[in-house]
């Protein structure tokens, strides 16, 4: 899993935008469209606000793009927790990305339902073919948890390729995520982890023993694809 280490988070931040750019012009040029999973929490707020500014905005075909979500929270989407506003607020609003290219969690449904019906809206949108991702972002939680793969949840075990609702005890909230299988049929991964309070984690999932039930990123391992961790130094500091 190539580890992309840099000393600063913006340095962090300029290559994974980059690395966002060639993966789009590549899925574009190959098969018309480039569709992407954006991931959720803190971290990638500002790879958004980067991707919209002036730096990067003319650099990808936007129209070609399409967004899904790798979680989100059981949350209304005008929510302040919620990932789809996040990133409605520092990419799809600010690049004018019509609705139509936007694919959210529909969370006025039950958890349950939201997460088929979100299984149902990927597998309409890729059509009989399996649901590939050209590139699905990740982040990383202190507890190794990605998307909303918690330690010691049942849909760490889930084998198909699908969108699950899962109840998180540790924060006693509802989440719908995709599945390790579902992520893992992606063309590339890229995590984005930053901060010391990280770096136990990033040791554990990248050097530690195996045991998905403790860290559930060890199961992100692109079948045909690639996982790319894209580091800050303080993040990766327990890996030498
Ligand atoms: C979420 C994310 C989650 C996140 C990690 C790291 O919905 O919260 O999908 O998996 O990536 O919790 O969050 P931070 O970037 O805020 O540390």
């Amino acid at each position: 899993m190539p580890q992309h280490v840099f000393d600063s988070v913006a340095e962090v931040l300029q290559h994974l935008a980059d690395f966002f750019v060639e993966q789009a012009h590549q899925a574009v040029a190959a098969r018309g469209r480039f569709t992407v999973a954006l991931s959720g929490g803190s971290s990638p707020k500002k790879l958004y606000e980067l991707l919209a500014s002036g730096a990067y905005r003319e650099r990808v075909p936007w129209a070609q793009v399409f967004f899904f979500f790798g979680d989100e929270r059981d949350v209304p989407a005008d929510d302040p927790q919620s990932n789809f506003l996040m990133a409605k607020t520092a990419l799809l609003d600010p690049l004018h990305i019509p609705s139509a290219n936007v694919f959210p969690v529909n969370t006025r449904l039950e958890p349950e339902e939201a997460a088929q019906a979100y299984t149902q809206a990927i597998n309409n949108f890729f059509g009989p073919e399996a649901a590939r991702f050209d590139l699905i972002l990740l982040g990383l939680g202190d507890n190794s948890h990605t998307a909303s793969l918690f330690p010691h949840t049942a849909v760490l075990h889930v084998a198909t390729a699908s969108a699950e609702a899962v109840f998180v005890e540790e924060l006693n909230a509802e989440r719908i995520t995709l599945t390790a299988p579902l992520i893992n049929q992606a063309r590339a991964v890229a995590f984005l982890v930053f901060g010391a309070d990280k770096a136990a984690a990033v040791r554990r999932v990248l050097k530690g023993e195996r045991d998905i039930e403790q860290y559930p990123a060890q199961l992100i391992a692109p079948a045909e694809g690639e996982a790319h961790w894209f580091l800050d130094k303080a993040a990766g500091a327990e890996l030498h």
